[in-house]
């Protein structure tokens, strides 16, 4: 994986790189680190700058090298000596331009990136990382900020208090934002795929949340089945069972069924269904059956069972609550199985977001608390629309496992972590954190969606039925790839708690657009 990240002097690139690495376990390549030492090496050596032989010999015989910190900071280590410090100095900030534009001390210089990031998965920052150094990088990122914001990030960088030095700093960024971007070699432009990104009224947790999605996606495309099961079923058996306890029980030692065929990479391959086995039509078909099969290889007659499930509900929905999905096609549009979490007000918030996704394509399942099936005719049905039951309040290990599978198909589970309907905010709520795990065995990304205005007038909710106007909203996908925690607990109990904060962010996004609506 290679990230490159562009953009002017002062638009915040060392700290997202530096955030990034250490979030999504890159190398670091602070490019602008080694033309600094390279200049540095000419002042010291007093090399005439104007000299472009002699500047470009010294380019090539200097060894720069990059160390981590015991403090995880990053250090340079320009021909055995630390100069972190010693290269961001003025002198060095007024002639590094003249030194990067002269094109044999450039070719010496990619050529020494290239052979640092050949071994491994690398984020690295500059001017041309994106048009030339990797022109196929993965992800490739274009920061802008204004010039006044830039250069008081550098000011607060360098610890400069008076306002006057602050302008100093503005005058010298401007001067090589015109130097970088007017020179003739790899001048300072955003490659045509890159993603831009304006950093001026960002905060660096929102500036990383962005790109983490971003690496997130470039992953998608899923491996080969064999190494992709080989390598979850791993993290699977050292899942530890306190973390599944908010929901689930029974551990059986059953073995997930062999895909049968080779996922391929893309959007619409990732997205499709990995076969479990069509189920024949006219066969007596236990639940458990159902449970642990894909929906696509359901028997016909159940799925036109579920199809006329979804029309009559979708048609009655939409006719008495005029439900809509604000942000759809962050769950319509995204590339694998996804776990959506929901807040949950009544009995229409699972209906009407199974059939928002089966509409646009999706197979859903949702996790329905098992006493919906203790009857034997709700069992039938259930297991015929693909729900999928938890048992709650225990370890219920099998559903926790279920899900997993049908995430790394590419269905999507749908689950209501408040466990209960929630009839007034003064109700006491606890959280169900099994979401969290049955996400982080799948590796799959966990996406927030809230609804108003079931709570008074949709069944189950309330009020007798009431027809009314019902919001959804969808927030952005999480992924652990997101979460700093180490241990695999705390990165559960992290997600749940992220996913959770988001969802009632969300409620209240749609309260105050929508007053009167609970
Ligand atoms: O990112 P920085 O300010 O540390 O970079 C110092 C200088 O190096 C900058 O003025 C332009 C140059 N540079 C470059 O030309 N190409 C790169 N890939 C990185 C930096």
């Amino acid at each position: 994986m290679k990230v490159a990240i562009d953009g002017p002097a002062g638009s915040g690139k060392s700290t997202l790189a530096h955030a990034l690495a250490e979030r999504l376990d890159l190398t670091m390549l602070d490019t602008g680190a080694m033309y600094r030492s390279v200049t540095l090496a000419c002042l010291e050596g007093s090399v005439d700058l104007q000299d472009d032989e002699a500047v470009t010999e010294v380019a090539r015989r200097v060894r720069i090298e990059f160390q981590t910190a015991e403090d995880g900071s990053q250090r340079v280590i320009l021909d055995g000596r630390d100069v972190s410090e010693a290269i961001r100095t003025a002198e060095v900030d007024a002639d590094v331009s003249r030194v990067s534009a002269i094109p044999a001390v450039r070719e010496a210089m990619v050529e020494e990136q290239r052979r640092l990031a050949a071994t491994g998965d690398v984020v690295a920052e500059g001017r041309d990382i994106g048009t030339v150094v990797f022109p196929d990088a993965e992800v490739k990122v274009f920061l802008t900020a204004d010039p006044e914001a830039r250069a008081h990030r550098r000011a607060l960088q360098r610890n400069v208090e008076d306002p006057e030095e602050e302008q100093v700093i503005l005058a010298d960024l401007k001067r090589r934002d015109e130097a970088d971007s007017t020179r003739e070699t790899a001048p300072l432009v955003a490659a045509e795929d890159a993603y831009r990104m304006d950093t001026s009224g960002m905060t660096i947790e929102e500036e990383v949340q962005k790109i983490a999605a971003l690496v997130e996606d470039a992953k998608a495309p899923v491996p080969s089945v064999a190494n992709d099961h080989d390598e979850r079923e791993g993290e699977r058996e050292s899942a530890p069972a306190e973390v599944a306890k908010a929901t689930v029980h029974d551990s059986s030692a059953e073995k997930p069924k062999p895909a049968a065929k080779k996922a391929t990479a893309g959007k619409d391959a990732s997205n499709e269904d990995k076969p479990t086995g069509r189920m024949r039509v006219f066969a007596h078909h236990e639940p458990d059956e159902f449970y642990d099969t894909a929906e696509r290889d359901f028997p016909i007659t159940s799925r036109a069972l579920l199809g006329a499930t979804i029309g009559v509900c979708g048609i009655l929905s939409k006719v008495l609550w005029h439900w809509t999905l604000e942000g759809g096609e962050k769950l319509w549009k995204a590339k694998g199985g996804q776990v959506v979490v929901m807040n949950h007000e009544s009995m229409l918030d699972p209906v009407i977001i199974v059939v928002s996704g089966w509409m646009h394509g999706r197979r859903m399942r949702p996790i329905s608390k098992s006493e919906l099936s203790d009857n034997k005719i709700a069992r039938w049905f259930f297991a015929r629309v693909g729900a999928i039951p938890v048992e709650r309040g225990t370890a219920d290990i099998k559903a926790v496992r279920r899900a997993q599978r049908a995430l790394q198909r590419g269905e999507d589970i749908v689950i209501f972590p408040e466990g209960t309907r929630i009839h007034s905010d003064d109700q006491e709520v606890t959280i169900h954190g099994g979401f969290a795990l049955m996400a982080q065995l799948a590796k799959a990304p966990v996406l927030p969606i809230a609804i108003v205005g079931a709570r008074d007038g949709a069944p189950g909710g309330n009020k007798p039925l009431c027809p009314g106007r019902v919001y959804m909203k969808v927030g952005d996908p999480l992924t652990f790839d997101q979460i700093h925690e180490k241990s695999r607990k705390k990165r559960a109990k992290e997600m749940e708690r992220l996913a959770m904060e988001r969802v009632y962010e969300l409620r209240d996004e749609l309260r105050a657009e929508h007053p009167g609506k609970m």
